[in-house]
C-alpha cells in the first residue's frame, strides 16, 4: 500500500463514523441489543474474547474490516508466514511462527529447511534440559545445578522472565531461575550475592552477542564464578552456556560452541521467547511443557493465518486498537492481567508493541501523517485497582483496557479465587456502565457530592478469559498479542520488525564511556548539558 492510508475512502468513512460513535454510550448499545454480550465475542484456541464492551457497532467492525482489506492485510500475513523478507530495512524474513511449527511441517526459506533447523535446536535444548534437571549435568565441583541465572536484555530477558514467572506453577525440575538484565551493577550483584557458584549455571542470551549490558554482566558473572571456584578458568565450561546467532562471538567470549544454542536472524529479539531464548523456561518447566507452550502458540498462528478477517481474533483486536488510536484519540492502552503469574506480562508487551510499532516513517521511508505505536502499560489486578484505576474510571482520558483472567486458579485456596474474579467482572462492568447522577442521588448522596460520585462509564474494555493458565494457554496469549502488533503495523504501513531507534543511544553510550573515567577526556563534540552532567559526575567519583 503506497498511498497515505488516511486518503483512502475506508479511512475517511471511519472518521465520519467516529463522530457518530462519540455521541453513543455503551449503556445505549447494550440496551438496544440484549444479546450484545453474547454476540460480540469470539474464540481463538482456548481463549474466549468478549469485545462487546468496546465503543463499536456492527458498522464500526464492518468499516474496520474494510480498511484491513484495503491495505492488503491478508496478503501481508501470508507473506510473513511464507518467509518473504517483509523486514525490508534489514532485508530479513520474519519467521517467529516457524519456531512453533510441528515437526511434521515443512518450510524452506532462502534455500534452508527451517523446520529441520528449528527442531534440531529444540532437540539439543531438550537433551540439555533433561541432563540439568535430572542432575546428570553437574558443575565443576560435581554439584548439581540448583540455580540458573539468565543474563540478557530486551527480548533476551523480558520474554524468558515473563514466561518463567507465568509458568511457575509448572516448575518441577528443582531448578530456580533468576534474571539479570540491567548494566547497573546492582542487578548482577543482587542476583548472585546469596548463590553458591558450585551449583549455579549462567545462560548468556544475546542474539547479537555484542550487547554492552549483557557482555558486561556476563564478564562479571564469569569473574564471580571463577573467583568462587578457586580461580580455575576451566570451571566456565560447566557453568556457562550461550544462546545466540553468532558462534564466533560466543567463542570469542570463551564459551564452547558445544554449549551454545543457536537461532536465526529471522527471529526478532522481542519475538524470540519460543526459540532457544526460552532455554531457562525449559530448564524450569521441562521440555514437554515447553512443547505444550509452542503448540499453544501454533494454534493461534494457524487461526491468524487462515481465519477470514472478520472472524480473525488478532485482526479484530488489532483493528480495535487502531480505532481507538487513530479515530477516538486514545493515547495509551492498559493491559490488566487478573493473574499474579502474569505480573511481568505488561512489561513484556511494552517491548513487543512499542519497539515494534514505535515508528514514524512508512515502509518506504515517508513520514506518517497519523499516530502509530500504542503505549502499553499495566499491573496485575487487583493491585492496579488501588493505584491508577481512579483515572480510568473518572479521569478525562480515554484508556482502552484489556482484562485477562482464568476461570480456574493454579492454587485453589478457600474462596479467594471467586473473590478475586468478582473484581475482574465488576471492573469491566463499572467501566462500561458507570453510575448516573440520578442513581447516585437516589442513594441519598448529598447534592454537592453527586458530581464527584458520578461515574460516566463508557470506558472500553476487552475481556480475555481462558479456563486455566497452562503452558498452552500462555503460548496462545503471547501469539495473540504478537499478531495484534502485526495487524496494527500493516494498517500503519510501518515495519514492525526493525528497531533503528535504539541504536543511537547505544552508540553514544560507547562514545561517552571513556569520558566518564579518562583523565584527559575530550569534550569537544559533547553538548554543554551533557558535558556539565558528566563533569559533575566525575567530581563525585573523584576523577
Ligand atoms: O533494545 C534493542 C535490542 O536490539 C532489542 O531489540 C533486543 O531484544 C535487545 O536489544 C537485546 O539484543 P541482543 O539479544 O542482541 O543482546
Amino acid at each position: 500500500m503506497a498511498a497515505d492510508v488516511t486518503t483512502t475512502a475506508e479511512w475517511q468513512a471511519l472518521r465520519t463514523h467516529a463522530d457518530e460513535i462519540r455521541e453513543t454510550h455503551l449503556r445505549d448499545l447494550f440496551a438496544a441489543d440484549p444479546t450484545r454480550g453474547e454476540r460480540l465475542t469470539a474464540e481463538v484456541a482456548d481463549l474466549y474474547v468478549d469485545y462487546s464492551k468496546n465503543l463499536v457497532t456492527d458498522e464500526t467492525l464492518r468499516l474496520l474490516t474494510a480498511l484491513a482489506e484495503r491495505v492488503g492485510l491478508a496478503e501481508r500475513v501470508a507473506a510473513m508466514f511464507s518467509g518473504a523478507h517483509i523486514n525490508a530495512t534489514e532485508d530479513r524474513a520474519v519467521l517467529h511462527t516457524a519456531l512453533r511449527l510441528p515437526r511434521s511441517a515443512s518450510l524452506t526459506v532462502d534455500g534452508q529447511d527451517v523446520v529441520a533447523d528449528v527442531q534440531a535446536v529444540l532437540d539439543r535444548m531438550a537433551a540439555f534440559a533433561r541432563r540439568v534437571r535430572s542432575g546428570q549435568w553437574v558443575g565443576h565441583t560435581g554439584e548439581r545445578i540448583r540455580t540458573v541465572v539468565n543474563i540478557g536484555i530486551g527480548g533476551s530477558d523480558l520474554g524468558p522472565v515473563m514466561a518463567y514467572e507465568a509458568l511457575k506453577a509448572f516448575a518441577d525440575g528443582g531448578v530456580s531461575c533468576r534474571f539479570v538484565s540491567n548494566i547497573d551493577p546492582t542487578d548482577i550483584h543482587g542476583a548472585v550475592a546469596d548463590l553458591d557458584p558450585a551449583s549455579t549455571l549462567f545462560v548468556v542470551v544475546s542474539k547479537t552477542f555484542s550487547t554492552q549490558e549483557t557482555l558486561a554482566n556476563a564478564r562479571e558473572a564469569r569473574r564471580w564464578l571463577v573467583a568462587g571456584l578457586g580461580g580455575d578458568e576451566a570451571a566456565v565450561a560447566r557453568h556457562f552456556v550461550a544462546v545466540s546467532t553468532s558462534d564466533q562471538r560466543v567463542r570469542d567470549f570463551g564459551i564452547d560452541p558445544e554449549n551454545m544454542f543457536g537461532f536465526w536472524d529471522w527471529v526478532g529479539g522481542r519475538y524470540s521467547l519460543p526459540s532457544a531464548v526460552g532455554l531457562s523456561v525449559m530448564l524450569s518447566v521441562g521440555p514437554e511443557r515447553f512443547a505444550e507452550m509452542l503448540a499453544g502458540y501454533h494454534a493461534v498462528d494457524e487461526h491468524f493465518r487462515t481465519a477470514p478477517l472478520e472472524r480473525n481474533v488478532p485482526v479484530l483486536m488489532g483493528l480495535l486498537n487502531v480505532w481507538y488510536t487513530n479515530f477516538l484519540g486514545a493515547q495509551t492502552h492498559a493491559v490488566l492481567p487478573y493473574s499474579q503469574y502474569l505480573h511481568r506480562f505488561p512489561a513484556y508487551l511494552q517491548q513487543l508493541t512499542m519497539e515494534s510499532n514505535g515508528k514514524s516513517v512508512t515502509v518506504d521511508g515517508t513520514p506518517v501523517s497519523y499516530d502509530t505505536g500504542e503505549i502499553f502499560w499495566g499491573e496485575p489486578g487487583t493491585n492496579g485497582q488501588h493505584a491508577f484505576y481512579q483515572l480510568i474510571h473518572q479521569g478525562t482520558r480515554l484508556v482502552p483496557a484489556d482484562f485477562i483472567a482464568f476461570s480456574e486458579p493454579n492454587h485453589d485456596i478457600g474462596d479467594m479465587h471467586d473473590l478475586f474474579m468478582s473484581n475482574f467482572f465488576a471492573q469491566t462492568a463499572a467501566l462500561a456502565f458507570g453510575r448516573t447522577a440520578e442513581q447516585v442521588a437516589a442513594e441519598g448522596t448529598p447534592a454537592e457530592l453527586v458530581p464527584h460520585k458520578v461515574m460516566a462509564g463508557n470506558h472500553p474494555t476487552t475481556s480475555i478469559v481462558a479456563d486455566r493458565l497452562t503452558p498452552a494457554t500462555f503460548g496462545q496469549l503471547v501469539a495473540l498479542y504478537e499478531h495484534i502488533v502485526l495487524t496494527e503495523g500493516v494498517i500503519w504501513n510501518i515495519n514492525p520488525f526493525d528497531q533503528w531507534g535504539v541504536e543511537l543511544g547505544k552508540v553514544m553510550a560507547n562514545q561517552l564511556a571513556p569520558l566518564l573515567t579518562g583523565q584527559d577526556a575530550e569534550f569537544a563534540d559533547v553538548d554543554s548539558s551533557t558535558a556539565t552532567l558528566i563533569r559533575r559526575y566525575r567530581r563525585h567519583r573523584g576523577r
